[in-house]
């Protein structure tokens, strides 16, 4: 089956339909949400929080992106696989250029994300007229929370007015999408009508044209750890800690490993 295309997803945002997009990180649970109709998934670098234990995205390297990208792509055969430029990767139009095709050709991930409006739509210009797929990201911007911190965005009439700005330069810098991130509701619907891109919100309500979630925010992965922009669909963290107590029990008092894990 071929993979999801920048095409597909367009296609999709024009016939009127959702865009549902997952953030994750590696083969297996990429093998998972790619076996539902997830269109995109994203490798975020929130993967340094997520994954890494970090208390940010800054850390996040190129490496890190490369290696967690390139297990997405493994793991899946539908989604069109993103992949995030991390922090400082992308300052320069030789930088982000440089940085896009590493992901594109060492990963086999079919578009990058990178994070800004009018400040970044300049290089992103280029980079699509050099052939790079590119998802806008606008609203909080995780890579720069040192500055602006973790603010709702687009709740005064200047705020407003400066997401709507940003989201039109990245439109016409020729993304395919822009995520939405943390932006009030009714900014987020008026942006989703005044644009002719798709907008994938997460914690930007109903009115955008998809949704993106952290695949461990909705799985209830991280224990005590429950945005509000996320809901839980389950909660692995506790099933997970019952899993190891047994193994532990099992395991203390003789009971595993039984017959059937041993060999004669
Ligand atoms: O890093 C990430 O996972 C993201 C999404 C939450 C949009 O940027």
């Amino acid at each position: 089956m071929n993979r999801t295309s920048v095409k597909d997803i367009l296609k999709k945002y024009n016939d009127g339909q959702k865009i549902v997009s997952l953030s994750l990180y590696d083969a297996w649970m990429a093998a998972l949400a790619d076996q539902t109709e997830t269109d995109i998934l994203l490798v975020g670098d929130s993967l340094g929080m997520v994954v890494m234990g970090h208390d940010s995205t800054v850390p996040v390297s190129m490496e890190d992106m490369l290696r967690h990208t390139a297990s997405v792509v493994r793991g899946s055969s539908k989604a069109l696989v993103v992949g995030d430029l991390p922090f400082a990767s992308y300052g320069s139009f030789d930088d982000a250029l440089r940085n896009s095709a590493r992901i594109l050709q060492e990963t086999g991930a079919g578009a990058v994300k990178l994070e800004g409006g009018v400040d970044v739509a300049p290089i992103i210009k280029k980079l699509v007229q050099s052939g790079v797929p590119v998802m806008g990201h606008i609203g909080i911007l995780p890579q720069s929370f040192k500055l602006e911190g973790y603010k709702i965005k687009g709740r005064d009439q200047a705020g407003i007015d400066r997401l709507l700005e940003d989201a039109k330069a990245l439109e016409d810098a020729g993304v395919f999408s822009i995520v939405l991130e943390g932006v009030a509701e009714e900014t987020a619907a008026m942006i989703t009508k005044e644009i002719n891109v798709p907008t994938i919100g997460i914690g930007a309500g109903v009115g955008c044209s998809g949704q993106i979630q952290v695949a461990h925010d909705i799985l209830g992965l991280i224990e005590g750890f429950k945005p509000k922009h996320a809901k839980q669909f389950t909660d692995l963290a506790s099933t997970i800690k019952t899993a190891f107590s047994s193994y532990v029990n099992e395991v203390k008092d003789g009971s595993f490993p039984g017959q059937d894990n041993t060999f004669k």
